[in-house]
């Protein structure tokens, strides 16, 4: 019974997922980022999630990989976080994700990040990974494990594909249920990893709810730019997540695989 509720919660999912990396992602909605950003705003990297270049250097350095090894994006969406992340650690890259829109674009981020010989794309689900046992030197994810409804499958198939000593390294919310947040510290430590730090990124909220305030200040612009259908699911998420900001928290783990 819950596996088949797991299963409808990933179908649709991909269904939102898909739409979303129909269009490219808008200039208009990337220039909230901007001005609430400043410097800090990863403008080649041009995410699909609230990362920031501070975490990005962070994900990169507490990755401790190795040039020449090879990392695992899990939900790598359009690529360009763990891209960005690959190209400065030098690694080679592998990014799987759901959505196959976004696979497709993603190749073609890698050309222009210039590791295109390096990088591998591949449409699938965390839950199951087709990759052999401890066959990776590092794994990342960014903003992706949230909206796992089963995350526990997901840190056990991130340490089964993980060597030993490799670290994994992702950006998460905990968010509230039944009144208290969902850590994911247990998951870590019932799935074999040793918990390296574990802790909320700079300004996440602050910055996270100017960028929900101005999508809903600026909605009928963005409607104009990406039409209906392309504004539809960041409107909806500004709309639903402005008000609940404070029953969350966006953290950074780094975790090491025993
Ligand atoms: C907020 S986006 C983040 C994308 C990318 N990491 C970034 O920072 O730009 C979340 C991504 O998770 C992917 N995703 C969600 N559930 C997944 C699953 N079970 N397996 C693989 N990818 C998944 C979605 O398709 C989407 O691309």
């Amino acid at each position: 019974m819950n596996e088949q509720k797991d299963q409808k919660v990933l179908d649709n999912l991909k269904v939102l997922f898909e739409q979303v990396f129909k269009i490219e992602r808008s200039e208009s909605y990337r220039d909230i980022f901007r001005e609430v950003y400043g410097d800090d705003y990863p403008e080649d990297a041009n995410p699909d999630s609230f990362v920031t270049l501070t975490d990005l250097y962070t994900i990169a350095k507490s990755l401790n990989v190795e040039p020449g090894k090879t990392i695992l994006d899990l939900g790598c969406g359009r690529g360009g976080p763990g891209l960005w992340i690959a190209r400065e650690t030098r690694t080679n890259y592998v990014g799987i994700d759901l959505s196959e829109n976004a696979i497709n674009q993603a190749i073609h981020r890698s050309v222009d990040f210039k590791i295109e010989g390096t990088s591998k794309f591949q449409v699938g689900d965390m839950y199951s990974l087709n990759f052999p046992e401890n066959s990776f030197d590092g794994a990342l994810s960014v903003d992706v494990i949230s909206f796992i409804p089963n995350p526990l499958a997901v840190f056990k198939e991130a340490a089964r594909i993980l060597r030993s000593k490799a670290y994994f390294v992702f950006t998460t919310w905990e968010i509230k249920k039944s009144r208290v947040l969902n850590s994911y510290r247990s998951y870590l430590r019932d799935t074999g990893f040793s918990i390296i730090s574990y802790g909320e990124t700079p300004d996440w909220k602050k910055r996270q709810s100017k960028v929900y305030q101005k999508t809903l200040e600026l909605k009928k612009e963005l409607i104009k730019d990406m039409g209906r259908d392309g504004a539809f699911s960041y409107i909806m998420e500004a709309k639903k997540l402005l008000p609940t900001i404070n029953d969350s928290k966006r953290i950074l783990a780094v975790a090491m695989k025993m």
